[in-house]
């Protein structure tokens, strides 16, 4: 395995272990979570597939990840302009719920575009093996279905304008919650515009 990757799962594990002390004492329920969805569906979908694709899909995503991102968005960890003060009331409790039933939905899936294809599974499946970065997979999943009890976030069938602006925000440091390890930070440095453009379109149509 390259070092880089080494290091960066070595710092994962670290936070991943720091994360499951306190996991586990609320438990969501997904019927209670359905009833209070019905603000965040007019953005994200009723079962959690976006029409819009700067949207994301919510459907189908990991609890673990979703609860992460609401409480990282309610604490202005992560910026989400167009959800200003949506999450300000809405409990702990609430959120698990709502991921709970999120994620007992099932994420749509769109299409990649053949042009450029070819290179978001070179990317995905293969990394930047001669720049130190890691293949995709290896968080990710080789379907895109990432790895929920870890929090790592589910990819296939998601909206490539979503994921673009992902990659290019992590990039240039407009997305800062990816932890002290700065794995998505580290890994989009090593994308061009080119590269993000092709691996987006390509996650878009995985399953
Ligand atoms: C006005 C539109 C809008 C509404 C309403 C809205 N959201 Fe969002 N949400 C967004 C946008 C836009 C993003 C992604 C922003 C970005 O590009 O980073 C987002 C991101 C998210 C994410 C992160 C997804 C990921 O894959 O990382 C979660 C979780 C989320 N919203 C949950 C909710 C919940 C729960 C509600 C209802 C309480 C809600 N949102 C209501 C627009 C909305
Ligand atoms: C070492 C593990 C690891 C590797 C390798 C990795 N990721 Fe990630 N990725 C993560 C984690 C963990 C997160 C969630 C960060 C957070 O909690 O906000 C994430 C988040 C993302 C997101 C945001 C998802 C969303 O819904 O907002 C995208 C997009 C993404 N990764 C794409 C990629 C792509 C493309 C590659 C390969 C070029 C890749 N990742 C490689 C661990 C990894």
């Amino acid at each position: 395995m390259n070092k880089v990757l080494v290091s960066l799962l070595l710092s994962l594990g670290v936070s991943v272990a720091a994360q499951a002390a306190d996991a586990g004492k609320i438990v969501g329920d997904a019927e209670a979570g359905k009833a209070k969805t019905a603000v965040c569906a007019a953005c994200h979908g009723a079962d959690g597939n976006s029409a819009a694709p700067n949207f994301p899909k919510l459907a189908g995503q990991g609890e673990r990840y979703l609860l992460k991102q609401m409480h990282d968005i309610k604490g202005g960890k992560r910026t989400v302009l167009e959800m200003t003060g949506l999450l300000t009331n809405v409990s702990d409790q609430d959120m698990a719920d709502i991921a709970a039933y999120f994620s007992s939905q099932q994420m749509s899936v769109g299409a990649a575009d053949p042009k450029v294809v070819k290179r978001g599974e070179e990317l995905f499946r293969g990394g930047k093996i001669e720049e130190g970065m890691p293949a995709c997979t290896g968080c990710h999943s080789p379907n895109g279905a990432g790895l929920a009890a870890a929090g790592f976030p589910h990819l296939g069938g998601q909206h490539a304008q979503y994921v673009g602006k992902q990659l290019t925000d992590f990039r240039e440091g407009n997305r800062t919650n990816d932890g002290d390890a700065m794995i998505m930070r580290a890994i989009a440095a090593k994308l061009s515009n080119k590269d993000i453009e092709a691996v987006s379109s390509y996650i878009q149509g995985l399953h």
